[in-house]
């Protein structure tokens, strides 16, 4: 049997859990790729801490490494922040990897040109795990796409803003409390600040824009607000008048214009968000032909992100090209500017 090499960029939540993953799913990878998945090489900042990689996988700090592996099949992204990751895609591109990425904050801001680069040199990139974890999104709006024209979407797209909000309220956590057991369980980024800002969910919403829409609107005339003003007391005060805060984060498109929004609010229980509580994300998507749909799941941690990413995996090996439809109730894409929503 062939074997497909993939090297793992980043070590952490994410990296570790397509890891273990493809280690405990081998059979199952086999059976509908036909070619065993083998990891050649872990790209990872410290190379002397000991991370528990099997002897006989290439482990470096070295992007130039992992280029230079023979026969390389498919680069999985999982590190934070928009460089070097942007840079290492673009080189894996140029030497004919398919690309995976879990990096939400890099593919917000260049995923129009990766996309474009991909298609140039005939390869796939994934980026099912950038929005709302194990929950496919990316896939279900790209397919909705063959037919329908999306006009919102809205959702909560936060995990680990949802995480606290609930344990704030069901277990009367302090913010900072429920934070720090938002951390330990695996959900939160690296920095928090992106999480509890609201620029985690802008990012995924600014994915999801380009996707639907075919464009995203200025970065700067997207209000973001997070969830990290608000009080236990102000928790239980709405929960008296039968109210819960929700970070939701909404985009839309009407009379050729898009407009969206991430900010916490106070819903009741016949909203359809009301009893979304944890980790748990929840996406509508509104089309004109199938009306609403709605995706609910665990939104962040180890093995639904890791899900998503064998997910794409797959796509990639099967040559199912993640379609970018260039159909004209697609807006052209406005640059986004430097601004307010830059981290
Ligand atoms: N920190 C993110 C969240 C991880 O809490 O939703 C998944 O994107």
């Amino acid at each position: 049997m062939t074997t497909i090499k993939i090297a793992l960029l980043g070590f952490g939540t994410v990296g570790q859990g397509v890891y273990h993953t493809i280690r405990t799913h081998q059979r199952e990878l086999a059976s509908i790729l036909g070619k065993k998945v083998e990891v050649a090489a872990v790209l990872i900042k410290n190379k002397e801490r000991d991370r528990g990689i099997e002897d006989g996988i290439l482990v470096t700090d070295n992007f130039e490494d992992i280029l230079a592996i023979n026969g390389l099949d498919v680069i999985v992204e999982a590190i934070v922040g928009r460089e070097p990751a942007f840079s290492y895609l673009q080189k894996a591109i140029y030497r004919g990897c398919h690309v995976i990425t879990a990096n939400k904050e890099m593919f917000a801001a260049h995923g129009t040109e990766l996309k474009k680069l991909a298609g140039i040199h005939g390869v796939t990139i994934g980026f099912e795990a950038t929005v709302a974890g194990g929950v496919p999104v990316i896939q279900t709006v790209l397919q909705l796409l063959n037919v329908n024209r999306i006009k919102k979407i809205e959702g909560i797209l936060n995990g680990t803003s949802n995480y606290i909000l609930s344990e704030m309220r069901t277990a009367g956590k302090s913010f900072e409390e429920a934070l720090i057991a938002a951390q330990e369980k695996g959900y939160a980024e690296a920095d928090p600040t992106n999480d509890v800002e609201g620029y985690d969910a802008f990012y995924k919403l600014m994915i999801l824009s380009e996707i639907a829409f075919g464009g995203k609107p200025d970065w700067d005339d997207v209000p973001r607000e997070g969830i990290s003003s608000i009080t236990g007391e102000q928790i239980k005060q709405a929960e008296k008048l039968g109210l819960r805060f929700k970070l939701i984060a909404s985009i839309q498109r009407a009379g050729g214009k898009i407009t969206g929004s991430v900010r916490p609010t106070l819903v009741s229980e016949s909203h359809p968000l009301f009893n979304i509580e944890g980790v748990e994300n929840s996406v509508s998507i509104e089309a004109d032909i199938v009306g609403r749909i709605t995706l609910q799941g665990p939104g962040a941690g180890m093995y639904p992100t890791a899900s998503a990413v064998i997910e794409d995996l797959i796509h990639s090996l099967l040559n199912r090209k993640v379609k970018h439809p260039s159909i004209p109730h697609l807006v052209k894409a406005v640059p986004e500017s430097a601004g307010k929503n830059e981290k």
